[in-house]
């Protein structure tokens, strides 16, 4: 049995594997429309969320399977003291697979230990998201047409935002990629991560001005400051709007370079920039959804040449 807990879980041709399954879904729903029939998926969500959340969802309902689950604490019976081991092997009894979202690190590791179906990290506190993470390399795979040879900036917060953490440690993995970090001095990459690419010897640049860099990018991923996990109000109100893309830091850009964002956008990607050629952000949520699909298939071991006929 097989959990989803890092991307670095799955090998750069399982990845590949994954990205073709999605892109086979992609281009022929109709053929994977019962693929799950009969299957259940349970969305354990101590967290909110709306993307990823509804996005398994969707996922599980096109592949014909059923989806049960809570999507906040309090209305589980964590309210009431239980813990994730326990109530993930209850959750075992019920259903085929279980994606998991906690606000704390780790617990969906907890979770796997004790699981007796795979479990799929949906966000663990400010360490890792995985899903999010297979979403922004098949767009990137889409829309750049390979996973390698490019110049990614990462701008925003950097410290917090575990979007940023498990993109990083899934490209580092492909060849001739080099990595500008621009981030507030208080949002900077925490030092593993620098740690990690300084010991592969991993180009990268930390700086704190979105234009001084943003012509020479090919890709920009775009994050939030992440409120919930500040210690207190007063930082955030600081921070929260430190970096702000417009219509005229794009003008600056290249004219292929592309505009990635897990969303949710609160203020950091002005809305004028949405209609502009180069904003994926939209088109990576689409591709999540196929990219989730082709992993709940790939964990339940559904074979991918069914209905082929
Ligand atoms: C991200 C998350 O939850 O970490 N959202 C998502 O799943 N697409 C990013 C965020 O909340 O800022």
């Amino acid at each position: 049995m097989r959990h989803l807990m890092s991307p670095l879980d799955f090998t750069t041709e399982e990845l590949d594997k994954l990205f073709d399954l999605a892109a086979e879904i992609e281009a022929d729903p109709e053929r994977f429309a019962h693929v799950c029939d009969g299957k259940i998926l349970a969305t354990a969500f101590y967290e909110p969320s709306t993307r990823t959340r509804l996005s398994f969802e969707a996922a599980m309902l096109r592949l014909g399977g059923k989806v049960i689950g809570f999507s906040d604490a309090g209305s589980s019976s964590a309210a009431k003291g239980e813990s994730v081991s326990d109530t993930i092997k209850v959750i075992s009894q019920y259903a085929d697979i279980c994606a998991m979202r906690h606000p704390k690190e780790g617990a969906a590791f907890v979770a796997a230990s004790k699981s007796e179906i795979p479990v799929i990290n949906a966000g663990d506190g400010g360490h890792q998201h995985p899903t999010q993470t297979l979403a922004d390399l098949m767009t990137i795979r889409s829309m750049h047409g390979k996973l390698s040879g490019f110049k990614i900036g990462l701008c925003g917060d950097l410290k917090f935002g575990r979007t940023v953490h498990s993109l990083i440690n899934a490209l580092v993995r492909y060849e001739g990629i080099s990595f500008v970090f621009i981030s507030p001095p208080e949002l900077k990459v925490p030092d593993y991560i620098i740690d990690m690419l300084k010991e592969k010897n991993i180009p990268y640049t930390e700086v704190i001005k979105l234009e001084e860099v943003i012509a020479d990018l090919d890709m920009l991923y775009m994050t939030r400051v992440q409120k919930e996990r500040f210690f207190n109000e007063e930082d955030y109100v600081r921070l929260k709007d430190f970096y702000i893309l417009t219509k005229e830091k794009m003008s600056m850009a290249s004219k292929d370079m592309l505009v990635l964002h897990p969303l949710p956008r609160v203020n950091e990607i002005s809305v004028e920039v949405d209609d502009d050629p180069r904003a994926c952000y939209f088109k990576q949520v689409k591709y999540g959804m196929y990219v989730r699909m082709a992993l709940i298939m790939t964990l339940l071991g559904i074979n991918t040449e069914v209905n082929n006929a």
